[in-house]
């Protein structure tokens, strides 16, 4: 007996590998192995020499067994051992950045725009990009045969024969919304309305699809002065400089009366562009004081209230501001181009914290 458990156990520490330790299971204890076929003799025995042998036999084979679970779960936590000094992996190496999405520069000028308006008490109005031909001219003191109707190269949506319904254009600018706004609130009135607009013209400075804000100020007393004032400041916040010199050119607008075409102090130097110094002007926006006809067709009455508008091109003051030369890449969908000027989507613009930083 003694002589059995020296040799398996030896074997059995021995062991190289599973395959080796399930031979010595199966030469020891399998159904032939030579611990059962001692342990079937027990029968040829007396019964006295069964009483000490059975037991002794009993306790030798569970020895065998449980030497050899150990060693199984020994050879285990070694080949564990094994694969983890090779297959490691060092948690602290940076990870592989993924490419985060960018916010396009029009909808951060967008809601730079609307951020700096909210601090002078302006709020938010939209209106439909589709709009039927009197909000978007009539209304405005632009009839028929009025030459901006031509000038504005107006995509007119199409109609079937024999539909009477108002004809429908792609809004060509902005100032529509002035009408559905002083409709729905009447004055007193302070709003600001951004949104796309459309006109059939492309170059490196005109796309089919741009986009538009829309001022307007109507109160009892509101002058010339006021507007001057809060285009300045708007300047000033937008460029984010403390001085900037804007220019009032005396113009022409159906919908307003007088009206103002203002341009900023600017220069150009190797092509990059300086807002606020230099010798030349680029013009950013029209506006002047709302003409009776559009506030009576707003259904405010002439008499009693008065005020101003503007319409500034987004697209044109984000490229001043970010120094983006051609206007036809902001709609290209060119990833490296979003990725050079798109802005994190943390970055939102608020006037406490910088509106660009
Ligand atoms: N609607 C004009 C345009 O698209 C811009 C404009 C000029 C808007 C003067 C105004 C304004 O409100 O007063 O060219």
């Amino acid at each position: 007996m003694d002589d059995l458990k020296a040799k398996y156990l030896g074997l059995i520490s021995d062991a190289a590998d599973e395959a080796a330790l399930e031979d010595i299971r199966v030469t020891a204890v399998g159904k032939k192995g030579e611990i059962s076929l001692k342990m079937r003799e027990l029968g040829k025995m007396t019964p006295e020499e069964r009483q000490v042998a059975g037991p002794a036999l009993n306790a030798l084979k569970d020895e065998v067994n449980s030497a050899i679970a150990a060693k199984k779960a020994g050879l285990a936590d070694e080949a564990l051992n094994e694969r983890l000094k090779t297959e490691w992996l060092d948690v602290t190496l940076p990870g592989r950045g993924r490419p985060a999405g960018t916010i396009h520069p029009i909808s951060q000028v967008s809601q730079e725009v609307q951020a700096l308006f909210a601090d002078l008490g302006f709020s938010v109005a939209e209106g439909p990009q589709i709009e039927d031909d009197w909000h978007n001219f009539d209304a405005l003191n632009i009839p028929s045969h009025h030459p901006a109707r031509g000038e504005m190269d107006t995509f007119y949506m199409h109609r079937d024969e024999g539909d009477n319904r108002p004809p429908h254009v792609l809004r060509t600018h902005t100032s529509p919304v002035q009408i559905r706004s002083l409709l729905a609130n009447g004055a007193p009135i302070r709003v600001i309305c951004p949104g796309r607009v459309y006109r059939a013209d492309y170059d490196q400075t005109h796309t089919p699809m741009f986009h538009q804000v829309e001022g307007l100020a109507i109160d009892k007393d509101i002058s010339m002065a006021n507007l001057k004032w809060v285009l300045e400041e708007f300047v000033k916040a937008f460029f984010e400089v403390d001085d900037v010199e804007l220019r009032f050119r005396a113009s022409h607008f159906p919908f307003t009366e007088p009206s103002a075409e203002v341009d900023i102090r600017c220069s150009w130097d190797n092509g990059q562009l300086k807002v606020g110094e230099g010798d030349d002007w680029l013009e950013i926006l029209g506006s002047g004081m709302v003409h009776p006809k559009v506030l009576e067709a707003g259904g405010v009455d002439p008499s009693q209230w008065q005020g101003f508008a503007f319409g500034v091109g987004i697209d044109r003051i984000a490229m001043l501001k970010y120094g983006i030369p051609d206007l036809r890449a902001f709609f290209d969908s060119d990833l490296r181009w979003l990725r050079n000027y798109g802005f994190t989507a943390l970055d939102q613009p608020d006037l406490a914290s910088g509106l660009s930083r």
